[in-house]
């Protein structure tokens, strides 16, 4: 059996020869990847995973023990609508792209292969949290979000071999060739290049960083280039399982936190083992103003391009009421000009960047009012809070100036003299990492987190969700 006959799919892959050829020499490659920066160890281990084996609502989530190498990443795209016609931009209405339109080449390969890097770009950065997992559950999901990263991977890679020729194919190769923090070749987005070793930084990653992708799979989604759009709505299936694993792990850290500042003396849990408020807020802090870096610059002619062009629309397009020309609104923008923050209209189109952040805030804001409602159910008056959308951020209209956490302009020196209050120091990254002690006994969990609600496809908390 050849490997692209492992590969499940809804492509017509084994009538598709010059696929076939290119996916040929590219497997072996990304094999070798995931050996190589995949998880490490547990390679040889039976992993409980869902696997996608069709788009069907039957078929997308099909639970067995796999081996991780052996794990079948296939390639879906949801349904064809014929009818298609695009959602927005200047060609509104059209008929959509079948094929990459010549004048779109670049700009269209330049969104694939960004969305592309970030896939494999995480599993690098998670790869070492398997050695410290607080359950078996948990090391599961981790396992489960991994796989399905290389599924992504592969989904982007199907799009660049079968609709780009050679400089597709050489994209697909240089995606397994940069690596997630290396400095001579690194990942193409900065918050893909910062280390993610400790569960905190994963769960806070699964919440926040890859909620950004499901904001952008979401823009995407509505392209007017066909092949991107249904292939897009599919991975958004999976991105929802790996924003759960951070928005339950996280509800998990508070809830127990909570559960131990009660016992504690003065209300200090770092005796009895768990993760303070104060640094909790810090991780939370960093994560989010990390991603939403991710959105690019507020003011952005790219996005203006991307949209005229009916490539990447807005947040759920389809369903806005009217205007998918966006050529008449306008946006009001908190601007920096000499030391006064002021306010400056925007062109709607050239916005669009800050408009998909805004939704990706407001989504984020719904996680918080969730862990704040356990804090008020455990009887705490401790709140979790989202930092202003201006503090810390490294891209973009805010980048290079100084913010407090409420979004208030700063200077440099006080900037310096706080962050050490909203941003996590070597001794609170310390803190976490000590407690960061592997527990693998099934039914068993670490001390610094209360157990999930429910197990994995209704199977019980104490099942061998990973058979070591
Ligand atoms: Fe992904
Ligand atoms: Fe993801």
């Amino acid at each position: 059996m050849s490997l692209y006959d492992r590969i499940p799919n809804n492509v017509n892959l084994s009538e598709d020869t010059r696929l076939q050829r290119a996916l040929e020499k590219w497997l072996p490659d990304f094999l070798d990847w995931w050996r190589q920066m995949g998880p490490d160890g547990f390679q040889e281990n039976e992993v409980y995973l869902r696997t996608a084996v069709s788009v069907e609502p039957s078929g997308w989530a099909h639970f067995d023990y796999v081996k991780m190498p052996d794990y079948r990443w296939g390639i879906f795209l949801t349904p064809p609508e014929p009818e298609a016609k695009i959602g927005f931009g200047d060609n509104y209405g059209r008929p959509a792209y079948q094929e990459v339109p010549g004048e779109f080449r670049n700009a269209l390969r330049r969104l694939i292969v960004t969305q592309a890097d970030t896939e494999p770009a995480s599993v690098e950065q998670q790869r070492q949290l398997g050695h410290t997992c607080p359950s078996l559950y948990d090391l599961r999901n981790l396992f489960q979000v991994n796989v399905e990263e290389g599924r992504h991977l592969m989904a982007m890679v199907y799009l660049l071999h079968r609709h780009f020729g050679r400089d597709g194919r050489e994209e697909a190769d240089e995606l397994l060739q940069r690596r997630s923090g290396n400095p001579d070749r690194p990942r193409i987005l900065q918050a893909f290049n910062q280390p993610c070793d400790s569960w905190l930084d994963y769960f806070c990653f699964t919440m926040f960083t890859d909620r950004d992708g499901k904001y952008q799979l979401s823009a995407l989604a509505e392209s007017g280039f066909e092949p991107l759009r249904r292939t897009c709505r599919f991975m958004l299936t999976e991105e929802a399982h790996h924003m759960f694993v951070g928005e339950t792990g996280l509800e998990r850290v508070i809830k127990r936190t909570a559960q131990l500042m009660k016992k504690a003396k003065d209300g200090d849990v770092r005796e009895l083992g768990a993760i303070p408020f104060d640094i909790l807020q810090k991780y939370i802090n960093y994560w989010y103003a990390s991603s939403l870096d991710l959105f690019g610059g507020e003011i952005s002619s790219n996005s203006a391009d991307f949209f005229a062009a009916g490539l990447k629309g807005r947040y759920r397009e389809e369903e806005l009421e009217k205007d998918h020309i966006a050529i008449e609104g306008v946006l009001n923008l908190a601007v920096v000009e000499g030391n006064l923050i002021s306010h400056r209209e925007v062109p709607l189109r050239n916005a669009l960047n800050e408009v998909l952040r805004g939704e990706y805030a407001k989504d984020n804001e719904r996680g918080l009012a969730r862990w704040n409602k356990v804090l008020e159910e455990e009887g705490l008056t401790e709140r979790l809070y989202l930092p202003s959308t201006r503090f810390y951020r490294r891209v973009g209209e805010y980048a290079g100036h100084y913010f407090d956490i409420h979004g208030n302009l700063i200077s440099q020196s006080e900037f310096e003299e706080l962050a050490t209050e909203w941003l996590p120091t070597p001794q609170d990254r310390e803190v976490v990492r000590n407690l960061m002690t592997p527990v693998t006994e099934p039914g068993k969990i670490a001390n610094w987190i209360a157990p999930p609600r429910t197990g994995i496809n209704r199977q019980p908390f104490d099942f061998e969700y990973v058979r070591l």
